[in-house]
C-alpha cells in the first residue's frame, strides 16, 4: 500500500486519462488536452488491493473461462462485508447482481416504471439518476436539495408536493454524490415515510457507502425503521471503495420477493448475464481481504482533503464543502461571480486541469465544481496549483 506513488494511466485505454481528451475537445475550446491534468470522473489513481491482483492472476493460472456463476463463497463474502463494515444483515437470497450500478437503476426503472411515469430524485445529483428515466422516456422529476451547515438538506415539504403528484419511483444517492453528504437515520426515516405513504419505490444507491470519513457513518436505507413496510431496492457496489469499476461488478439487494421476480424477468428479458469470471474473483477477495487497504485510503483521502480545503479556502470567493464521505469534493465557487463558462475556459484552457462542472448534475449544480481526490498527494498539489492559475 503505497499511494504516494504515481502509476502512468495514459495509454491504458482509461476514460479518465485517455478519452477524456476526446470528449473536452467536442465540447470546450481544447485544441488538443494532453497537457491537461484530469481530476474527474469518479475512478482513483490508486493501485488496487494487492489481493484483487493475487485473486484475479490465480484464475488465470486456469486456462478455461468458460460460463461460470457467483459461488455461495462470494456471496458470504459479501454478507460478511456487509455486517462487518454496516452491521446490516442481508441474506443472501436478497441478492442479485448486475455489470454496474448504472444498469441496475437502469433494468429496475424499466421493470417498475411505464413511459410517461414519474420518476424522481433531489438535485445535485449524479446525472444517471434523471438522464435513465429521461432516456427511457419516463418523466425526471429533480427537487432540489437545501444548501446548508450540513453541506445538503432536504426539503422534505417540497418532497412530498412532488410525490403528491404520482410520483412511480425516487433515486436516493446515499452517500451523496457530488456533495459527500452521509444522511442522518432520521432524514432516511423521513423519506422511507414519505415512501410508504405516497407507495412510492426507494431506489437507493449506496455505491459511496464505505468510504466514509471519522465522525460520520452511513445507515444502509434498508435498516431504518419501517424499511420492511416500504419498497425499496438497494444498489451498490465494491467498484468505488476498491477502484474496480473496469470489472463491472454491481449488487442489487431486494429482499421482497415479489419485486426480485420482476427484475429477474427484465434481466432474462434482455439476456443479462451476472458478473463475469474475473469480476467475480476480485470482488470476493477485497470483500474477504479488503479492510486494511481500505481504511489506510481513506486516511490518506481524508489528508489530500485537509490540503484542498486549506490551500483554495485561502483564495477569494471559493469555498471547499468538506465531505462526509467519498473522495469527490464539492466546491462552491458562487462568491467569485465568474460564470460556469468562463471557469471551465479558465481551467481548461489557463490551468490545464480538468475537473467536473456543476451542472453536470443539473441546474442546481450551478456555481459549483466536483473533483476527484483519489490520488497521490503529489497529484493534488500539482491540481490545486493549476487550480489557482486558472483564477489569477
Ligand atoms: C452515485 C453513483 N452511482 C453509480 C455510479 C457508477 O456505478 P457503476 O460504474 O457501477 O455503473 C457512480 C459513479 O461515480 C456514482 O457516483
Amino acid at each position: 500500500m503505497n499511494f504516494d506513488e504515481i502509476y502512468e494511466r495514459r495509454n491504458t485505454n482509461s476514460l479518465k486519462w485517455d478519452l477524456f481528451k476526446e470528449r473536452i475537445r467536442a465540447k470546450y475550446d481544447v485544441e488538443d488536452g494532453s497537457d491537461i491534468l484530469p481530476m474527474w470522473v469518479a475512478d482513483m489513481d490508486f493501485a488496487v488491493p494487492e489481493v484483487v491482483t493475487e485473486a484475479i492472476k490465480e484464475r488465470l493460472n486456469h486456462p478455461i473461462f468458460g460460463y461460470s456463476y457467483i459461488t455461495d463463497e462470494c456471496k458470504t463474502a459479501i454478507q460478511q462485508w456487509y455486517k462487518r463494515r454496516h452491521n446490516w444483515h442481508i441474506d443472501k437470497s436478497s441478492l442479485l447482481f448486475h455489470s454496474g450500478v448504472v444498469p441496475a437503476i437502469a433494468t429496475i426503472i424499466e421493470t417498475f416504471t411505464e413511459p410517461g411515469d414519474k420518476v424522481c430524485t433531489s438535485t445535485p445529483v449524479y446525472p444517471y439518476f434523471f438522464n435513465i428515466p429521461k432516456l427511457q422516456n419516463r418523466e425526471a422529476v429533480e427537487v432540489e436539495l437545501i444548501q446548508s451547515e450540513n453541506i445538503y438538506d432536504y426539503d422534505f415539504d417540497k418532497l412530498e408536493e412532488a410525490f403528491k403528484q404520482g410520483v412511480k419511483a425516487y433515486i436516493l444517492c446515499s452517500p451523496h454524490n457530488p456533495g459527500g453528504v452521509v444522511w442522518s437515520k432520521e432524514d432516511l426515516e423521513k423519506l422511507v415515510q414519505l415512501c410508504i405513504k405516497y407507495d412510492v419505490l426507494l431506489i437507493s444507491d449506496e455505491i459511496h457507502q464505505d468510504i466514509v470519513f471519522e465522525g460520520h457513518k452511513h445507515i444502509p436505507t434498508l435498516t431504518v425503521k419501517d424499511a420492511d413496510k416500504a419498497k425499496i431496492i438497494t444498489v451498490t457496489a465494491p467498484t468505488k471503495t476498491f477502484n474496480l469499476a473496469g470489472l463491472h461488478a454491481a449488487i442489487i439487494v431486494c429482499p421482497d420477493e415479489n419485486l426480485r421476480r420482476k427484475i429477474i424477468q427484465t434481466k432474462s428479458a434482455h439476456g443479462l448475464d451476472d458478473w463475469n469470471i474475473l469480476a467475480a474473483a476480485g470482488v470476493q477477495a477485497v470483500y474477504e481481504k479488503g479492510d486494511e487497504w481500505l481504511d489506510a485510503m481513506i486516511q490518506y483521502v481524508s489528508k489530500n482533503i485537509d490540503y484542498l480545503e486549506k490551500e483554495l479556502n485561502k483564495l477569494e470567493g471559493i469555498r471547499v464543502l468538506r465531505p462526509q464521505a467519498s473522495y469527490l469534493v464539492w466546491i462552491d465557487y458562487r462568491e467569485t461571480g465568474i460564470s460556469e463558462k468562463e471557469m471551465m475556459d479558465r481551467l481548461l484552457t489557463k490551468g490545464k486541469l480538468a475537473i467536473e462542472p456543476g451542472t453536470k448534475y443539473s441546474d442546481a449544480g450551478r456555481g459549483f465544481l466536483r473533483i476527484n481526490l483519489a490520488c497521490p498527494l503529489s497529484t493534488v498539489k500539482e491540481g490545486v496549483e493549476r487550480f489557482k492559475k486558472a483564477l489569477l
